[in-house]
């Protein structure tokens, strides 16, 4: 039984109080909280077996190194990768996009080439693009929504060319809520141009439903930790076998080489190669717990729970006067993430009124600049709801909104 009152209860966050009032987080497309047994199984590694990993021959060494490797098993069977080798553990999902960038917008690809993005890309899974492309003859081509947040799939066979060497599109939107078709867009892409590649940004959605990579299609796919329950400093980059023993690693450094001569250097195979360094050790083994407690949910009962609260949420919504939000309005087609905007009110006296009642939202234009410009607003007021939200936080949200409005009106 999937119930987030009994959920809530592993979140010792939602335990305190400020001002003697309880906490209404609603900021989980930022960050997600963390559970008491994530925090446990961090602190394990600090105080039963802290020692390196790889390196060691000791007990101690061997058994981090053991969780370490068993985190990365958790996660490849819990996203369909078809072996533990194609997950590359990273900071979060910016370094993930990142990795991909460096190695192939510096060694592969030649000016002529074009990127084609969305409009409502996070500006991790944008400024790469732009950046690395710009000063090399690489442009990046935009994929617009229409006037409800959806991507067109017709445009899409007028925006891939055989110029085009990858689509970088994000699987679910975290301002607009907009989940997109990815298994649709991936067969186009492929079917206009075998040779592009795809990759994913799936921050918002690995969090919130259940993803099979193989069943996607796509050649690389980014996600982070701390947007599921996991630590901070913790990103996952999933990518096709034979691309990632292609490619050349993005950090240089201890652990990722099996020789070095004063000539030359041997690297490992991925995903080794590709994590130069003492990595967050703690953190992946603590993000190894975060996938064991979703997995334990079912995922299909997140998105179930999410469902009904995005359900709940635009229904009650409706109650205040003046009140919208970007993105699509059906229930099936969107994330549990509002960006909302008020006639009256700017999003940061929004944010700011909530606050005064411990409801936690956040303003501003979310790492979305160019959506927000495309959507002629500077910011919106989000409020996104992950596992253990209720219709009761809901309703606290709805009241506060109609006292912002009472202020302004
Ligand atoms: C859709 C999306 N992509 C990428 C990111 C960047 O994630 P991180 O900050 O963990 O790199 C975010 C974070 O909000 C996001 O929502």
């Amino acid at each position: 039984m999937f119930d987030p009152k009994i959920i809530q209860k592993d979140f010792p966050h939602l335990k305190r109080t400020i001002n003697g009032k309880r906490i209404v987080y609603l900021d989980s497309t930022a960050t997600s909280l963390k559970p008491q047994q994530v925090i446990d199984k961090e602190n394990e590694y600090y105080t039963k077996y802290t020692a390196n990993v790889f390196r060691g021959i000791y007990t101690t060494s061997e058994e981090a190194t053991a969780e370490y490797e068993k985190a990365r098993e958790i996660t490849a069977k819990f996203i369909g990768a078809a072996s533990s080798d194609e997950i590359v553990f990273t900071r979060n999902t910016s370094e993930s996009i990142n990795l991909v960038a460096y190695s192939f917008m510096l060694d592969v690809w030649a000016s002529g080439d074009r990127v084609l993005t969305t409009i409502m890309e996070h500006h991790s899974n944008f400024v790469p693009w732009q950046q690395l492309g710009s000063g090399r003859g690489i442009d990046v081509d935009i994929w617009y929504t229409d006037k409800n947040g959806l991507l067109d799939m017709k445009a899409l066979e007028k925006l891939v060319t055989k110029k085009t060497k990858l689509v970088a599109v994000t699987a679910a939107s975290n301002v607009l809520g907009t989940i997109n078709p990815i298994k649709e867009i991936v067969r186009t892409v492929k079917h206009l141009n075998p040779k592009c590649l795809v990759l994913i940004d799936a921050a918002q959605a690995v969090p919130h439903m259940s993803v099979d990579v193989g069943d996607w299609g796509a050649d690389f796919v980014a996600f982070s930790s701390h947007k599921m329950l996991g630590p901070t400093g913790i990103g996952v980059l999933w990518g096709r076998r034979d691309l990632l023993e292609d490619m050349k690693p993005f950090n240089y450094g201890g652990d990722m080489i099996s020789e070095v001569h004063i000539d030359r250097t041997v690297f490992k195979k991925a995903p080794h190669k590709f994590e130069a360094g003492t990595p967050h050790i703690a953190g992946v083994i603590g993000f190894g717990a975060a996938v064991e407690y979703l997995t334990a949910l079912g995922m299909e009962h997140v998105r179930a729970h999410e469902q009904e609260l995005v359900t709940y949420a635009i229904e009650q919504f409706s109650q205040v006067e003046g009140l919208d939000f970007v993105g699509p309005k059906r229930a099936d087609l969107r994330g549990g993430v509002f960006a909302c905007f008020m006639k009256q009110a700017h999003p940061h006296d929004i944010a700011q009124l909530l606050n005064e009642d411990n409801i936690f939202i956040r303003a501003g234009n979310h790492c979305a600049m160019p959506l927000h410009d495309y959507l002629h607003v500077a910011s919106t007021a989000r409020a996104s709801f992950y596992i253990y939200t209720t219709k009761a936080d809901i309703d606290m949200l709805v009241e506060g909104l109609l006292k912002v409005q009472k202020i302004f009106s």
